[in-house]
């Protein structure tokens, strides 16, 4: 398999370095502390096409392949896990399912908007008792007339407070468990519709992370997305393509704590010193490094099945996410190590980082889930 990056991705990689570094960084430790949803900086995002990566230009897109997504995730992310994430969900669990399941109607209504950062997107699936089983959500939609009326509470989403278009589901025949669960476009200001609490949370702080509450919402017949009853494979395919993601915020959490503590490492002076000339240093940051370049191995790997056209990359979009799961929180630790007391402290941004670090073992699914789907694919 090629890993060589094309000019173009290359190319993006720097764009984007240079916006996080200027535009990103100042502001990282600031927003993660207001958890104020950063909608200026993702303006300017928008203006350079992260907000549409992967949507043809003819729905406002830039028209570019997932492995670029990946890289723009692990970019943003390697200084700022809450724009990482925001990015991430706009682009692969809003817009891409509209664009991969809608219609053209439905391509032409919604994604020009999600591209162009005019609206954000939000996927609703996570309900208060259904977490890692989705299957068991509550949420219900029933036809009536023109109109499908849904009921139910939505919890942990990202972009939640934020965005004005969001695809939920709901149960439109509970009787057939996963094969009654249908996937609806619903905007904000749709009747019944509203967001609930604004979630204070550990890490990835900024990104708006609510409830959603659907009491007697009306949706629009036509804005059922894909086939009634055909839910759960938007959901799963969904997720396929988002883990990537994931994967890729993962790495770049790994590598901005990987970048700190070699900085920090050759400034830090003890026992007449630089600290990265003891060799216990030295070996935790050759682990980090190698751990953080495995995972970005795999991510990209996964990417580029996708972009290969693969139509099952189930496997190895749960192993990137597990595998820059279980490395983050380890490299981001190590981390924390390497700077000692300053590491404990929010004058180091190595203190979110680890923060923001565990989340990757959480959402989208545990890494208990995706070790469930990768024993499931290599039992097969
Ligand atoms: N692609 C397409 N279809 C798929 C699929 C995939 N990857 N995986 C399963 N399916 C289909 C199956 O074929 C099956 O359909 P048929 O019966 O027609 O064949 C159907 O879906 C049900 O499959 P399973 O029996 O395997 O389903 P399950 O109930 O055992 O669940 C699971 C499997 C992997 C555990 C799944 O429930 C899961 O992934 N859970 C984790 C949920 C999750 O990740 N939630 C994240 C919420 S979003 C979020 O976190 C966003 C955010 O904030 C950023």
């Amino acid at each position: 398999m090629d890993f060589t990056l094309t000019q173009d991705q290359k190319m993006i990689r720097e764009m984007v370095r240079e916006f996080a570094l200027k535009e990103l960084e100042p502001i990282a430790a600031e927003i993660d502390q207001s958890r104020e949803f950063p909608r200026a900086t993702l303006k300017k995002m928008a203006e350079l096409g992260l907000l549409g990566v992967i949507i043809p230009e003819k729905y406002g897109g830039a028209g570019l392949d997932f492995t670029t997504l990946a890289i723009i995730v692990e970019e943003v992310s390697r200084v700022c896990a809450s724009h990482g994430v925001i990015v991430a969900v706009n682009n692969s669990l809003a817009a891409y399912p509209i664009y991969h399941f809608g219609t053209e109607e439905q391509r032409k209504k919604y994604l020009p908007d999600l591209c162009s950062g005019k609206k954000f997107g939000a996927i609703g699936i996570t309900e208060p008792n259904a977490g890692s089983d989705p299957a068991s959500m509550e949420t219900t939609a029933v036809l009536e007339g023109d109109n499908y009326r849904l009921n139910g509470t939505k919890c942990w989403i990202t972009n939640g407070t934020e965005a004005e278009t969001f695809v939920v589901f709901a149960y439109t025949d509970p009787s057939l468990r996963h094969k009654g669960v249908t996937a609806f476009i619903v905007e904000k200001d749709f009747p019944g519709f509203s967001v609930g609490k604004h979630e204070d949370l550990m890490g990835i702080r900024a990104t708006g992370n609510s409830e959603l509450i659907m009491d007697d919402c009306l949706v629009p017949a036509e804005n059922v997305l894909g086939e009634v009853g055909e839910g759960f494979k938007v959901i799963m395919h969904t997720l396929d393509v988002s883990r990537i993601d994931i994967g890729a915020q993962g790495v770049g959490i790994a590598q901005g704590a990987v970048d700190a503590s070699v900085k920090y490492s050759k400034e830090r002076v003890q026992f007449g010193k630089p600290i990265c000339e003891f060799e216990m240093i030295q070996d935790m940051l050759a682990d980090m490094a190698t751990k953080t370049d495995a995972a970005r191995l795999l991510t990209y790997r996964a990417a580029s099945m996708k972009d290969a056209g693969s139509e099952r990359f189930t496997r190895e979009a749960a192993m990137a996410k597990y595998y820059a799961a279980e490395i983050v929180v380890e490299v981001a630790r190590k981390a924390v190590q390497i700077h000692g007391g300053n590491g404990y402290s929010k004058d180091y941004p190595v203190e979110r980082m680890y923060r923001d670090a565990k989340i990757i073992e959480i959402y989208e699914g545990t890494s208990q889930i995706q070790k469930i789907v990768i024993a499931r694919n290599v039992l097969k």
